[in-house]
């Protein structure tokens, strides 16, 4: 492989999917409203993708889309006073995305999503913080799949 295409390969644009979990705190009535408008406005100026569930007091988000995008979010969402003590559960790069009609999915706190959380989580109550990576990158496919979305 000559040089120039050696170039050209590590400059294609690369997309990832990094999921983390935070908790929430200081979180008004009207907030979980206003986080969804603001991430549906600037991810889909970032082409960033992705969902958010709220449950037993814990942030769970899973962003994708290309790197420096997901990374500008991310860093957006660190300073934010609504959650504390996030995480990076799973980073991963990816070829394509799993969420690509939702700029922000929010998964609604049904009772049948309740049963998905339990699904994978090895604890009675969610708690993402004790997930594997790969029991957490099945359960957002499932979410896609069979869970019951709030617009
Ligand atoms: C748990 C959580 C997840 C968030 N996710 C996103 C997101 O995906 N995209 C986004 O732009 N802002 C997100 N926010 C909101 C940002 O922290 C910030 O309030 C917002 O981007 C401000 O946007 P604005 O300057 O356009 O009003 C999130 C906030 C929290 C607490």
């Amino acid at each position: 492989m000559t040089m120039s295409l050696l170039l050209k390969v590590c400059d294609y644009p690369m997309m990832i999917r990094l999921i983390y979990a935070s908790r929430a705190i200081n979180l008004g009535p009207v907030d979980v409203k206003d986080i969804l408008s603001s991430s549906r406005r600037n991810n889909h100026q970032l082409a960033v993708t992705g969902a958010l569930s709220l449950s037993n007091g814990i942030f769970l988000q899973c962003l994708e889309g290309e790197r420096s995008a997901v990374n500008a979010v991310y860093h957006h969402i660190l300073k934010d006073k609504r959650h504390n003590k996030p995480e990076i559960l799973s980073l991963e790069e990816i070829t394509q995305r799993q969420f690509t009609g939702w700029n922000m999915g929010l998964i609604a706190a049904t009772a049948e999503n309740s049963a998905l959380f339990l699904k994978y989580s090895s604890t009675s109550e969610f708690d993402p913080f004790t997930m594997s990576a790969p029991a957490l990158k099945e359960f957002f496919a499932e979410v896609l799949s069979s869970a019951r979305w709030l617009s």
